[in-house]
């Protein structure tokens, strides 16, 4: 990267990096990152029932949403020019299994929000997650078999899973299990019956991470959880593995990819814009959400540069969009 010319015109006084930080328009003139809300994925949690919201205790300022919410959260994101909102189910204990058969239900929680918002908000994008956690009794992405996640089990459900969503007007399905194979799967499934304008999002190098805890809390799985996800999402420490990961899931048919989580992995972001200059998201996930949302509480970040600096931050390392749930605030701040 660093060229002998480079340095040798980087003397004083032919040089001084100050020079154009010297005013704000100066700045501003050669700010090589631009910020847009068109850059905002808004997850959001809906739950059963007329109760319009309810908070979840370990991420300040997020509620569960009852459908007709939903709605209301989706009209708002669509007024504040919020491309996509992406859809969560917190599912009743009683509609979990071991196979998470809920899952494919044509007419489950997740399905009658996207159907609902779809009616009545048709410009937006709705995402969904493809994954068994939020319907299975213990917790896991896939089917539990003889103590193991069964890999090819779990995505005929997976498959199934896709479909009911598709079918009810879901525009991105973001295949979130990392099963091997599952992109392929889906993509064949979603082209056989004629959803081929729907979009996959791989969450593709998805990390067995911590930073998921008060998520499973808002969908109602970490109490349920057995064990952890380890042979299944990937191990923290690799990097190389993540780009593998990454051009299997294009090969198999991915329109976008993910990395998750996301501060604490933007050098992954980083190389798998550089390797393969596909649409890359990273996901902002829950863990990341309440450590800011904590300390601006407290008084300890100022909310507005934090927000700002964050958001920058993932579009620098080379992501086209972020899901963060700060999007509506983030959207409010840049007009
Ligand atoms: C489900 C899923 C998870 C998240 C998104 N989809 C949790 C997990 O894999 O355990 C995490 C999102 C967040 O923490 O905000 N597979």
């Amino acid at each position: 990267m660093n060229t002998g010319n480079w340095t040798a015109g980087a003397s004083m006084p032919a040089t001084r990096m100050r020079r154009n930080r010297r005013a704000e328009w100066a700045r501003r003139l050669v700010r090589e990152t631009q910020l847009s809300t068109d850059d905002l994925i808004w997850p959001i949690f809906v739950q059963e029932g007329d109760t319009a919201r309810e908070p979840v205790p370990t991420m300040p300022g997020v509620d569960r949403l009852s459908v007709t919410e939903a709605v209301r959260a989706a009209e708002k994101a669509a007024a504040l020019g919020i491309p996509v909102i992406a859809v969560f189910p917190n599912t009743p204990p009683s509609l979990r299994d071991a196979g998470g058969t809920e899952s494919f239900n044509p007419d489950n929680l997740t399905c009658r929000a996207i159907r609902a918002i779809k009616k009545e908000v048709p410009e937006i994008g709705v995402m969904a997650d493809v994954a068994l956690d939020p319907y299975t009794d213990h917790g896991h992405d896939g089917v539990l078999i003889d103590g193991r996640i069964a890999n090819d089990e779990s995505i005929e459900v997976l498959v199934r899973q896709a479909l009911v969503q598709a079918a009810a007007g879901c525009d991105i399905i973001a295949p979130s299990d990392m099963m091997d194979g599952r992109v392929g799967a889906i993509r064949t499934a979603l082209e056989a019956q004629m959803y081929s304008d729907t979009q996959i999002m791989a969450y593709s190098a998805k990390y067995a991470s911590c930073f998921y805890g008060p998520f499973r809390d808002a969908v109602g799985s970490s109490a349920t959880l057995s064990g952890d996800k380890k042979t299944y999402q990937m191990d923290f420490a690799n990097s190389d593995e993540a780009l593998r990961e990454v051009a299997l899931d294009i090969a198999e048919g991915a329109d976008m990819v993910m990395v998750k989580p996301g501060m604490p992995y933007l050098d992954i972001v980083c190389r798998v814009k550089e390797t393969f200059r596909v649409p890359t998201f990273a996901y902002q996930v829950s863990g990341e959400y309440s450590m800011m949302a904590h300390a601006m509480a407290a008084g300890i970040l100022d909310r507005e540069r934090a927000l700002i600096e964050m958001l920058t931050a993932f579009r620098r390392a080379g992501c086209d969009g972020v899901l963060t749930y700060f999007a509506p605030e983030l959207a409010e701040m840049l007009g």
